[in-house]
């Protein structure tokens, strides 16, 4: 079996890249990334492994996506590489609409083209609960026959991509199936995300910035759990347990307003109250998200087993002791990202 993974030097895809090193006889994990602002290739300087191979460079090179998958014999995509700022989506679409659709694209039309060589590669494609749209309070978690519903240009652009993927399955007969997930948190997290920004500015004193009334709900999951459906699904799709198109859910069942997270942040970490800052709203602010998994639980035998306030309190500490880590991301980019954002 060999995987290529897109996205392996982001968050969730170093830890996707670790895990099927560690938990499956995997024979070769490639590992195509862009290496865009928020991958880093220190997230996975520790494998030695020599199952493991990098590829610096985009999924939209249509070549060099075709190369990897005759040159390495490529049998099972799990596709992560994606923009997944919500806010820099708000800020410049462009980027979104290239790496989220047109690069999914691009990997769809390689896999068409194998396909007519009658090698038949399968796509894990990741995507997100945000193409679901928003909950209201007493609305029941989304479920996979929710109806897609995106809210924001970055949601916008996964929703897209998650329709050429269905597309591509139902036109051309490719092997494909998606996978859904609610907020991810734990180490390796770009801090411009809630959690890692919010524990950077309470380590440094500096204002913690809530959006609104901080009183929107993420259902939180460890990217343990996430990775470890993923995997799931992949091995799930080969056994037949999953049918191609067919789209399965993750979440947690952990639904917290934002101002609960800041506050068990502040806790963790023993820095004031006063650091908190309510500042504009973020505009067409999802106020609610909730996923129902029991898809998962019983196709998979999945299910969700970080406990939430070990995991904070984990991820907070691993950001304190990583000084190394956040220096190095904390580039220019970065700094003018900040600057952008929270200037005022
Ligand atoms: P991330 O921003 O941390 O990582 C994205 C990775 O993709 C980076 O390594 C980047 O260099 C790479 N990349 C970007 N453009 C590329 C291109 N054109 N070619 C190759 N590589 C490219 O994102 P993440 O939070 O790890 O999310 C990974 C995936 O999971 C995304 O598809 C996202 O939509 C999805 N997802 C994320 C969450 C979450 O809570 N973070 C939840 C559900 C689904
Ligand atoms: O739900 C899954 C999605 O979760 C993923 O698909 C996205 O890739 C991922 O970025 C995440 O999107 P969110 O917009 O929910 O995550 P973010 O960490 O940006 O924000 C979480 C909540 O915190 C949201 O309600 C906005 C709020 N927030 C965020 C930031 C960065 C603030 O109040 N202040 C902030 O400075």
């Amino acid at each position: 079996m060999n995987v290529l993974v897109t996205g392996g030097c982001g968050f969730i895809g170093s830890h996707l890249v670790r895990e099927a090193l560690k938990l499956t006889d995997i024979q070769r994990v490639v590992n195509l990334d862009a290496l865009t602002y928020s991958g880093n290739i220190q997230n996975l300087s520790d494998i030695l492994d020599e199952r493991y191979d990098f590829v610096h460079g985009s999924i939209n090179d249509y070549e060099l996506v075709s190369s990897i998958l005759s040159e390495y014999k490529i049998d099972n995509i799990i596709h992560l590489a994606a923009e997944s700022h919500v806010d820099r989506s708000i800020d410049s679409v462009s980027p979104f609409i290239k790496t989220n659709i047109d690069g999914t694209r691009v990997i769809l039309e390689n896999l068409r083209v194998e396909r007519n060589r009658e090698n038949n590669i399968n796509l894990i494609h990741v995507s997100t609960d945000e193409v679901y749209g928003t909950l209201g309070p007493q609305d029941t978690p989304f479920t996979e026959e929710s109806p897609i519903s995106p809210m924001n240009p970055y949601a916008s652009t996964k929703a897209s991509s998650d329709l050429l993927v269905q597309a591509f399955v139902n036109t051309y007969g490719i092997s494909a199936i998606i996978t859904r997930c609610s907020n991810n948190y734990g180490p390796n997290q770009f801090p411009e995300k809630l959690i890692p920004l919010m524990t950077l500015n309470a380590i440094e004193g500096k204002p913690l910035p809530i959006y609104g009334d901080g009183k929107q709900i993420r259902d939180w999951i460890h990217v343990s759990d996430h990775v470890r459906g993923i995997i799931s699904s992949m091995f799930g799709f080969i056994d037949n347990k999953l049918t191609p198109g067919e789209v399965i859910n993750f979440g947690a069942a952990n639904e917290m307003e934002n101002i609960e997270i800041v506050r068990g942040i502040l806790g963790i970490t023993g820095a004031s109250d006063d650091l908190v800052k309510y500042v504009k709203d973020r505009p067409g602010h999802d106020r609610r998200y909730a996923m129902g998994y029991e898809k998962a639980e019983m196709k998979l035998e999945w299910r969700p087993e970080k406990n939430w306030a070990d995991g904070l309190k984990e991820t907070v500490n691993w950001y304190i002791e990583q000084k190394y880590w956040v220096e190095s991301i904390r580039t220019g980019e970065y700094l003018n990202w900040i600057e952008n954002q929270y200037g005022n």
